[in-house]
């Protein structure tokens, strides 16, 4: 029997459920499948993206579960985020109703600026000084400034952001006055983010992990060739060996353990049961130890593909290092 499952307490109280399943990439029966067999065996929070192109079928396996009495509405936490075609003041509002649509829901629980990158509509990848809006013109503050309304309004309880720096963070709730709930940040390992950790804390906002495992299904897509592989890293297998657990559970074990919340991806059944009962290793302070040794900063997913030759962003200025 699982414990109650661990939720991190937000700046209004709120209890958000730190272990959910990621939904980047998978598409059609897969995710669909992914969904409905991580609600049957306990997940309670499910992280989307209007980008990852399956919202709809994530809104059916949703509506199935709650038919089926897998679980209420009230009792999973469902995040969503605003694509960055989307950050003009007046196209934020259409999209997270867009969003709802396809989910199949009336209110988010939680709903993030993805990117601190404004897109012109209709560009999926830019190549060319063109894809972009100036960064000055469309700012991040007014963005985040029009996502206020929305919970004011009750589409979404909590308003965050994604891939957002210690300054960026300062930046947006100095402006508005409103810190982000929630800064959801690529996080393992070899990336503690300490600086990012402490200043978030600071603030009130709860940092989420993305590609906890180190996303060795996206390396592909685009173009990369990891020189470090997470799941096969000999501290990682060496504590897991300890505790009779598999690396991906000590990955997830030691964000849960760091305060974070943290959403690894599976398609598969019992990979996805396997990352759920990480959630009741307990690593040992020895056990921590060796793993902040790891911290190399090395980011898997480093912006680099919203810097091609001429884009008003390089790696540098987003990540504010
Ligand atoms: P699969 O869907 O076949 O399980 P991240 O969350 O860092 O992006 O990593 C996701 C990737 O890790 C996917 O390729 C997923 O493959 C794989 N994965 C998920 N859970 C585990 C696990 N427990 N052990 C090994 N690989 C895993």
């Amino acid at each position: 029997m699982l414990r109650r499952m661990k939720t991190l307490t937000l700046q209004d109280g709120t209890a958000f459920p730190a272990f959910g399943l990621g939904t980047w990439k998978p598409q059609g029966d897969d995710v669909y499948r992914a969904v409905r067999a991580a609600l049957a065996c306990g997940y309670r929070h499910v992280d989307c993206a209007a980008i990852y192109g399956n919202e709809d079928v994530i809104g059916r396996a949703l509506t199935d579960a709650f038919a089926a009495g897998d679980v209420q509405r009230d009792d999973v936490w469902i995040t969503s985020k605003l694509w960055n075609t989307e950050h003009a003041p007046e196209r934020v509002r259409p999209a997270i109703e867009k969003t709802l649509r396809e989910l199949r829901l009336d209110r988010l629980d939680l709903y993030l600026v993805h990117w601190p990158v404004p897109l012109r509509p209709g560009i999926l990848r830019p190549e060319k000084p063109e894809d972009f809006v100036d960064p000055a013109e469309q700012t991040l503050d007014s963005t985040w400034a029009a996502m206020i309304p929305l919970r004011d309004a009750g589409l979404t309880r909590q308003i965050g952001v994604s891939n957002f720096s210690p300054a960026k963070l300062e930046r947006v709730s100095e402006a508005t006055g409103v810190a982000p709930a929630v800064n959801q940040v690529e996080m393992h390992p070899y990336l503690a983010q300490h600086e990012l950790l402490a200043a978030a804390s600071a603030m009130g906002t709860v940092l989420t992990a993305y590609s906890p495992l180190g996303t060795p299904d996206s390396g592909e897509m685009f173009g990369r060739t990891d020189p470090f592989k997470l799941l096969d890293d000999e501290v990682v297998a060496g504590v897991g060996a300890t505790h009779d657990a598999s690396p991906a559970q000590v990955l997830i074990a030691w964000a849960l353990q760091r305060g974070t919340a943290v959403i690894p991806k599976s398609t598969n059944e019992g990979r996805i049961r396997e990352n759920l009962a990480a959630a009741e290793l307990e690593l040992t302070t020895d056990d921590m130890t060796a793993l902040a040794a790891l911290d190399r900063g090395f980011r898997y997913i480093d912006g680099g593909f919203w810097c091609p030759e001429g884009s008003p962003h390089t790696t540098a200025s987003l990540w504010d290092e």
